[in-house]
């Protein structure tokens, strides 16, 4: 079955074709990276603007490299929610016009679950049940995944993403926008336990995460170091880039570690931008393998945004028969909780 997916819930603008919800065909993706570079964060409106002008050829040029024609596609899998409204609202408006002129089946996608089965556009697959992390610029939760569709968040963050706390800190150390590279990237010639950043969550049972309260230490830390106010200091921003990533990094692997004893499931899956992020890969395989876990990540290409997740979702959804009318709307929030189950699953 092939499955034609779109995604402009944010500032890239991505289709792609992927076949029997493994094989990807084409994961085009129009980065709007260098657009809102000057503003420090994603513009809506700006955004928006972009996404009009680039859906139609970035999907023409998705179909091109698979080398397929519409009438080959037995499904379009559109992203719906969570996300930018005026982002969300190009994609899914678009998708409709070709599900409608084509009369192809089209389904509403959840962007989470995208990120969620972005692993099985790999080779090496966990078996379910297994514990998930998503972590992206817009999204810090653990969820419990039984089955295709069928997930149960364990915890999530109360204030910001991690990826936003890798993009606001870049923003403070001046490093640009967005953060996660270029901190990585500093923090390879740093000591990351130069500094002792807060580490919130770490001393409870709770699952949930925080990393306003550690933006707030780098910044408050770092106007110190510029103020001259750091005794016997030799301290440097590779150091504070470092710090700061441990911190993070930290965070994430040991409430990933406690979900997966909580549920006691035997694989771990970690995906969105974060998940690019080399040091918590290393440190992620090595708490998890002092468990004798398999840890598996997508790579980089399916950890940021793509719509090569999304079709993946679409094919177990369409195969289950769900489709979505023309008068579907996006959704701004939109927690997994609400996704209804799919209970035929796709082999
Ligand atoms: O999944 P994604 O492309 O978009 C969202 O859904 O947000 O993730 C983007 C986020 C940004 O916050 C970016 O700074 C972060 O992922 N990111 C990284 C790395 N690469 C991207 N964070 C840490 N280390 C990286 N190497
Ligand atoms: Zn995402």
């Amino acid at each position: 079955m092939i499955i034609l997916g779109i995604d402009t819930s944010c500032d890239d603008t991505s289709a792609a074709v992927v076949l029997d919800g493994r094989r990807m065909l084409s994961n085009v993706i129009h980065s709007q990276v260098k657009l809102h570079h000057a503003y420090g964060g994603v513009v809506p409106e700006l955004a928006s603007r972009e996404h009009v002008r680039n859906i139609m050829p970035v999907v023409g040029e998705s179909l091109l490299r698979a080398n397929v024609r519409m009438r080959d596609l037995e499904g379009i899998a559109v992203t719906v929610g969570p996300g930018l409204v005026g982002a969300l609202l190009v994609g899914l408006y678009y998708a409709k016009c070709l599900a409608y002129v084509h009369q192809i089946p089209l389904v509403a996608i959840n962007h989470l679950e995208g990120h969620i089965l972005s692993i099985f556009l790999e080779k090496e697959v966990p078996l379910f049940p297994f514990i998930a992390l998503t972590v992206s610029g817009g999204h810090t939760s653990v969820y419990t995944v039984e089955g295709y569709g069928r997930y149960t968040q364990m915890g999530q963050t109360l204030d910001d993403a991690a990826g936003e706390a890798f993009d606001k800190v870049a923003k403070i150390l001046g490093l640009g926008y967005p953060g996660g590279v270029p901190i990585e990237k500093t923090a390879r010639d740093g000591r990351k336990d130069r500094i002792h950043f807060p580490r919130a969550y770490l001393s409870n049972d709770s699952l949930n995460f925080s990393f306003s309260g550690l933006k707030t230490a780098v910044a408050l830390y770092v106007k110190k170091w510029c103020n001259g106010e750091i005794e016997n200091s030799d301290v440097t921003l590779a150091d504070i880039a470092s710090s700061f990533q441990e911190s993070v990094v930290d965070v994430l692997v040991n409430k990933v570690m406690r979900a997966r004893k909580k549920e006691s499931v035997s694989a771990v899956m970690v995906a969105g931008g974060v998940a690019c992020n080399n040091r918590l890969r290393t440190k992620m395989l090595e708490a998890a393998s002092a468990e004798a876990v398999p840890v598996y990540f997508p790579r980089p290409e399916y950890c940021t945004d793509n719509a090569a997740m999304i079709a993946v979702a679409g094919y177990h959804r369409i195969m289950y028969g769900e489709r979505a009318d023309l008068s579907m709307d996006v959704r701004s929030k939109y927690p997994i909780q609400d996704l209804s189950p799919i209970k035929k699953t796709a082999t």
